[in-house]
């Protein structure tokens, strides 16, 4: 039996030159937990061609979505950028990934910080019940170059605020932080260097992560990772994996497509 589901492309969304996602159907019998990630891809050659991509959409979703950016030279992503409605993508259907609530022990705040496609996964955690019956606050902070690669903003400022079921909690407890580095924004610079002036936390009204309250997961570019794990690490806080749950997780944002 094939390891693969082969969906149907519904809708796609290009944000710029270099960023784009898509919607796709969802065989029934997929199922996975908010915050994994699976292989997902083209036919090319009879052969399947396929990178890891986190799903944006929940696992309540009766449709999947995923946030992609486009290598011009990338072997998937220069042929997946074309993708129209109607196309077919294979979708592996074995669900993966450290970035679920289950690997971090309880606490008080819950730090989601992401650069570029590394907010997918947050997308479906945001909008989990169980986080927000977890956790007292939720902190989305997202790093991009520019506005426009800001994915995904308007939903997470203003539409989910009035979801029917979920923006009572979203208001009161999602605080959301986007921060741009190369153009004028409300929020500027790098997430990194945000954290050491204390700048996000005076911004957000918050006292800065504590080890033994908060937690903190991870997703962005490898040098972003190495850069946040070293300062969790000083600060005393431990990293957490399937079954060994701790006060901090980690993800690849999966870059190089
Ligand atoms: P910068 O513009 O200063 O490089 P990219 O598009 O290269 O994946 O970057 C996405 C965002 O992540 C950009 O705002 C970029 O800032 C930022 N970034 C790059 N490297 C790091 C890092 N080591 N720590 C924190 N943010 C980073």
């Amino acid at each position: 039996m094939s390891n693969l589901n082969e969906e149907t492309i519904l809708t796609v969304r290009h944000w710029t030159d270099s960023l784009f996602s898509f919607t796709a159907t969802r065989s029934p019998s997929f199922r996975f937990v908010n915050g994994q990630f699976t292989m997902i891809g083209l036919q090319i050659d009879r052969k399947p061609l396929l990178r890891a991509y986190s799903m944006v959409s929940t696992n309540y979703d009766e449709e999947l979505e995923f946030l992609s950016i486009k290598v011009p030279d990338g072997p998937l992503t220069s042929r997946l950028q074309h993708i129209v409605e109607g196309d077919r993508i294979l979708v592996s259907k074995k669900p993966t990934g450290t970035l679920v609530l289950d690997n971090l022990l309880p606490g008080r705040n819950l730090y989601l910080l992401s650069t570029g496609t590394g907010l997918a996964p947050f997308m479906s955690i945001i909008r989990d019940p169980e986080t927000y019956d977890k956790y007292e606050r939720i902190v989305l902070a997202h790093g991009c170059r520019s506005v426009a690669e800001l994915a995904y903003r308007d939903l997470i400022a203003r539409e989910l605020t009035d979801d029917e079921y979920l923006g009572e909690l979203i208001s009161e407890k999602l605080i959301y932080y986007p921060t741009v580095t190369r153009e004028p924004f409300r929020h500027q610079g790098r997430i990194t260097d945000l954290i050491d002036s204390g700048q996000l936390f005076e911004d957000i009204g918050q006292p800065g992560y504590d080890p033994d309250r908060d937690r903190v997961m991870l997703c962005g570019s490898p040098q972003m990772l190495s850069d946040l794990k070293i300062r969790l690490l000083d600060q005393g806080f431990t990293e957490g994996a399937s079954g060994k749950p701790a006060s901090f997780v980690i993800e690849k944002a999966f870059v190089e497509h």
